[in-house]
């Protein structure tokens, strides 16, 4: 998810990773020793439980890359994941110990390397969780950056957050980022998929976004997608869709100066 711009450590509810094993880069070593065989236990039932879901829901690219990941009886070791994700596309995961502040989480993205927080939930989280955890960082995240547009499409966001944090623009560009990366829809064959991290790691939401008559459909619009708040503690009322994640690299293209400051003058929408 996006790095909230908090100082770490200082807020009401400190982040619960131990940032003190982190280099100047947020990056770490992945604790793998650490994990207790109940931690593994919950990946592999949550796992378990996510690819059941997946056929008719998920988007066929998340799913054709899914087996990458390697081991689904226990937490792979981010090492061998890397081997497989540099041969295809050039990109690493990196270990951290939670979410990260935006101007080191940008500059990762920039480089193609992906932050994955390398601790996990506990039972009591099974189903629902506010921060990103190993589960959610991996499994909901990393195929994806197996596919050559995708992966391109992370890069560019990365270079353009940092020209977002020069510009001021942080807030409108975690919108995007909220809206596609984590709760994206694409259409293909003329159905709706799940792109994003946030939904594709989601026992609930993720037949809801698709399925569901509640929430509002989109064709992805950046002028409203940043203009559009969001919410973190329930369903999205609202989704944005994609017909090809060749829409989405196209429509981030082009200098977002302009876009800028056209939504900064404009009024918020509710989510
Ligand atoms: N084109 C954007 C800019 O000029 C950068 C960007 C690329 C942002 C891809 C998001 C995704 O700021
Ligand atoms: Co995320």
């Amino acid at each position: 998810m996006a790095a909230e711009p908090v100082v770490y450590g200082a807020s009401e509810r400190p982040p619960r990773g131990d940032y003190a094993r982190a280099r100047p880069d947020y990056t770490c070593t992945q604790h793998h020793f650490a994990y207790t065989a109940a931690d593994h236990d919950t990946y592999r039932r949550l796992y378990e439980r996510q690819e059941a879901m997946l056929p008719g829901l998920a988007c066929d690219e998340f799913i054709r890359a899914l087996p990458a990941l390697g081991a689904k009886d226990r937490i792979p070791h981010f090492d061998e994941v890397n081997h497989r994700l540099r041969q295809a596309t050039g990109w690493e995961v990196v270990a951290v110990p939670g979410l990260i502040p935006e101007v080191p989480f940008f500059t990762l993205l920039a480089n193609r390397r992906f932050p994955v927080t390398d601790w996990i939930r506990t039972p009591e989280e099974f189903d629902y969780i506010v921060e990103p955890d190993v589960f959610h960082d991996l499994f909901g995240h990393v195929p994806l950056l197996f596919n050559p547009i995708f992966a391109d499409h992370l890069q560019e966001y990365g270079k353009g957050g940092l020209k977002a944090h020069r510009l001021g623009a942080c807030e409108l560009l975690s919108r995007l980022y909220w809206y596609t990366i984590e709760f994206g829809l694409i259409r293909q064959a003329n159905e709706i998929r799940a792109s994003g991290a946030g939904i594709l790691s989601s026992g609930g939401e993720l037949r809801h976004s698709v399925c569901s008559p509640q929430p509002r459909r989109l064709p992805l619009d950046l002028e409203r997608v940043m203009r559009t708040r969001y919410k973190i503690d329930s369903y999205q009322p609202t989704y944005f869709v994609i017909d090809g994640f060749q829409e989405l690299f196209d429509k981030t293209a082009p200098d977002f100066r302009p876009l800028y400051q056209r939504v900064k003058d404009l009024p918020e929408l509710p989510a």
